[in-house]
């Protein structure tokens, strides 16, 4: 099969982000891929900004990576329930970009949270707030990794077989999407 292109989104910006780690475990499983991992450090999304000086650079580039990506994964941290702000200012400033770069784009969501739910709340928010771009969802298997803490070892790998069986499953799933 020839290399598709794989776009990460992570709501935590943290350098040892397990939602990272989750991401770039996914994007393994993805593979043969080009992965490229999303830059949302983004200013916070302010109608001034936008009106003097018109959609920041930055902000460009992460639509354009949106619009020709094969497939995006969302990697979503719960905060208080619901995906971080991180994640809805990178949502709220792509939907500036004229062009619809969301339609039809085969996208999954996945989650790290410390809590033992594994994020189910924050998915919820996730694919609630992608749904206005109309993206093409792809839901399940669940990858809901809880008591995220303990889920790696020291060298950044996810050692439990549940979680990496639902990771495989839901790429394989990704990838059906995104070469049909
Ligand atoms: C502001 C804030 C709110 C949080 N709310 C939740 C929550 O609702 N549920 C939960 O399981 N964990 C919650 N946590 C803990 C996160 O799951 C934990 O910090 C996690 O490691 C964040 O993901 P990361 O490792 O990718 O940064 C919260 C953490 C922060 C900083």
């Amino acid at each position: 099969m020839s290399e598709l292109t794989l776009l990460g989104l992570s709501g935590s910006l943290r350098k040892a982000s397990t939602n990272r780690l989750l991401m770039h475990e996914a994007a393994k499983r993805f593979s043969p891929t080009h992965f490229i991992e999303a830059n949302l450090r983004l200013p916070l999304y302010d109608g001034d900004l936008e009106e003097a000086n018109g959609i920041p650079a930055e902000v460009q580039t992460l639509a354009d990576q949106i619009k020709t990506a094969d497939a995006v994964i969302v990697v979503t941290p719960e905060y208080n329930k619901m995906i971080s702000g991180v994640l809805k200012n990178a949502l709220d400033w792509v939907s500036r970009v004229p062009g619809g770069v969301w339609a039809d784009k085969p996208v999954a969501v996945l989650s790290a949270t410390a809590g033992r739910s594994g994020g189910e709340q924050t998915q919820a928010t996730a694919r609630h707030a992608l749904l206005p771009f109309q993206p093409r969802l792809v839901v399940g298997p669940d990858v809901l990794v809880g008591a995220n803490y303990e889920q790696w070892n020291d060298a950044g790998e996810l050692t439990n077989d549940r979680y990496l069986a639902a990771i495989d499953g839901l790429m394989a799933k990704l990838k059906s999407e995104a070469t049909r």
